[in-house]
């Protein structure tokens, strides 16, 4: 099977993402680095920039199948996002909360949701790992943390492939406050 759009069972097909407002280049230099291609699906909705369809293999662009999507936060999320922030600065337990399901993300991430992008080979992976590291360290700074599994240095792993874990708030499936945990995990054939 060559082509995703070939395949004739049915399969997770895409993730709804979001970046903040006045962050699109930045989400654009995350899903670059992560070795991902990009669409402009020309559709916008209600907001103010078009949906980027993301693809996981360049070599198939598909916009509808194995793909995520990228557009603006909408000003609904901008205000629950705001209200979760002047929260946070006004109460200590919320605060440490947030703080320490921050740092589960940072080390222990395979409880905490998130999704994943499958990469061809080991070599791929590491790849990819380096780019998002030389690209994006300095810009993002404590907004990055990059945790590398592999399971023959006897890491605690869930699977017997070596696996990345990008925990950032640049683009986000559910909540910027929370931050969004990427998967990069690069399975052998
Ligand atoms: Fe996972």
């Amino acid at each position: 099977m060559n082509r995703i759009g070939d395949y004739e069972g049915n399969l997770l097909n895409h993730i709804e993402a979001l970046y903040r407002p006045g962050e699109r280049d930045l989400a654009l230099a995350l899903v670059e680095a992560l070795g991902c291609s990009v669409s402009d699906t020309g559709f916008s909705g209600d907001g103010p920039e078009s949906f980027l369809a993301i693809h996981p293999n360049p070599a198939d662009p598909d916009i509808r199948n194995n793909a995520f999507y990228i557009s603006p936060m909408r000003p609904e999320q901008q205000a629950l996002e705001a209200s979760l922030a002047r929260l946070a600065s006004d109460d200590e337990e919320l605060r440490a909360a947030l703080e320490g399901y921050r740092g589960a993300a940072r080390t222990l991430p395979f409880g905490v949701s998130h999704f994943g992008l499958r990469y061809a080979s080991e070599d791929a992976l590491v790849a990819a790992v380096d780019k998002v590291r030389e690209t994006l360290s300095e810009r993002l700074g404590g907004r990055l943390h990059v945790r590398v599994f592999d399971p023959r240095q006897g890491e605690r792993s869930g699977a017997q492939v070596v696996q990345a874990f990008v925990y950032q708030d640049v683009i986000v499936s559910g909540s910027f406050t929370y931050g969004q945990l990427i998967e990069l995990q690069g399975q052998p054939h």
